[in-house]
């Protein structure tokens, strides 16, 4: 259970954007700015963090699926200690789905409007597995049950648009859970979809890596979609990692005025809250990256920035064991 199957290292994945105004030239920003991560076979692991963070930039490096203007600058992905920046395209087409899948935001741009819904998954067990038609066809009919798709075996040959996004965004985890990948990423799986089938939807893909004995990595910008679920959380802000550490850890005693931030932006249930009161936000606003402030990226909107706040960035360091923080003024949590 404790071994390594992700270890990312000082990854960096760059952008270089035409900036047309009085001085055209070129802007190059790093969205992704020296992130550290690893990941041990079976974990859960949340990535967190608002908007423009970097998430899912993390996510498409991984897969290596950055096109220009974008590039990844630096580091190492290893997988199963095989650095993925060094494969060739043939080998990574052979890694994604079979090795690591990916569970987009929106099933209807990830699956194909040209395809039957079964065509979709036979074609992931068609390209990575060995198992003939009649084997597959049954593969498919089982995946579909466990993602609770009624009527399984009239369903594969229905259109995606003959299907609700809920009912969609199971046929994408069926073909994601179908060549029993070893990773799963998942982008903010459940954001596009309606709030009633949202739990439904995070519940299945959670059954769906237990079951089958993969890793996950969860994006999202909501911090109390990853309180229930993962066992670790990583928050991301402009690029780099800010936090990290055991969820129940993280969230009782935060480290990073920024994770505090998200923690106290998170709405409580309905009988705690005084309606009155607006929720608390981060003051400010995410600094543009392609003008980072010098310093500390999070020290403009930090109540507690000092001089050397500003001065200088604070790298992530271990702190108390378990926990790593990028922050110079975090203590030790207390117990
Ligand atoms: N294809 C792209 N071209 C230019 N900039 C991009 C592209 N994709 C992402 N970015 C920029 O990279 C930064 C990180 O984006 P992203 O990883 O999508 O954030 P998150 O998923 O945390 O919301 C943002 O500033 C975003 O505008
Ligand atoms: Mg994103």
């Amino acid at each position: 259970m404790n071994n390594v199957l992700l270890d990312i290292k000082r990854l960096t994945t760059s952008f270089t954007l035409f900036a047309s105004g009085a001085e055209s030239k070129f802007n190059t920003f790093n969205a992704v700015d020296g992130v550290d991560l690893t990941l041990c076979e079976q974990e859960i692991l949340g990535l967190v963090g608002e908007s423009g963070g970097g998430k899912s930039v993390t996510g498409f490096s991984i897969l290596r699926l950055i096109d220009p203007p974008g590039r990844i600058a630096e580091g190492e992905i290893l997988y199963r200690g095989e650095d993925l920046l060094k494969k060739t395209e043939a080998e990574m087409r052979r890694v994604r789905g079979r090795e690591i899948a990916m569970i987009f935001q929106d099933p209807m741009t990830a699956l194909n409007p040209l395809h039957t819904v079964g065509r979709q998954i036979d074609e992931m067990l068609r390209l990575h597995t060995p198992l003939g038609g009649s084997e597959r066809r049954e593969r498919v009919i089982s995946l579909l049950h466990e993602v609770g798709i009624p009527n399984a075996e009239s369903r594969l040959l229905a259109w995606p648009h003959q299907f609700s996004g809920g009912m969609l965004q199971r046929v994408v985890i069926a073909t994601a859970l179908a060549a029993r990948p070893r990773l799963i990423i998942a982008d903010e799986p459940t954001t596009a979809l309606d709030v009633t089938v949202q739990a439904q939807i995070l519940h299945l893909i959670l059954e769906g890596v237990k079951n089958h004995g993969a890793a996950l990595i969860l994006i999202t910008h909501d911090l109390a979609v990853v309180a229930g679920m993962t066992q670790r959380v990583a928050v991301m802000y402009c690029g780099r990692i800010v936090e990290e550490g055991p969820t129940d850890d993280v969230i009782r005693s935060p480290l990073h005025p920024y994770t505090l931030g998200l923690i106290n932006s998170i709405p409580r249930s309905a009988p705690q809250r005084e309606s009155s009161r607006r929720l608390p936000q981060i003051p400010g606003m995410v600094p543009n990256l392609t003008n980072l402030p010098r310093g500390c990226s999070f020290a403009p909107r930090c109540g507690d920035a000092e001089e050397r706040c500003f001065a200088e960035s604070p790298a992530l360091r271990l702190l108390g064991g378990k926990r790593k923080v990028a922050c110079w003024r975090a203590k030790e949590a207390k117990a």
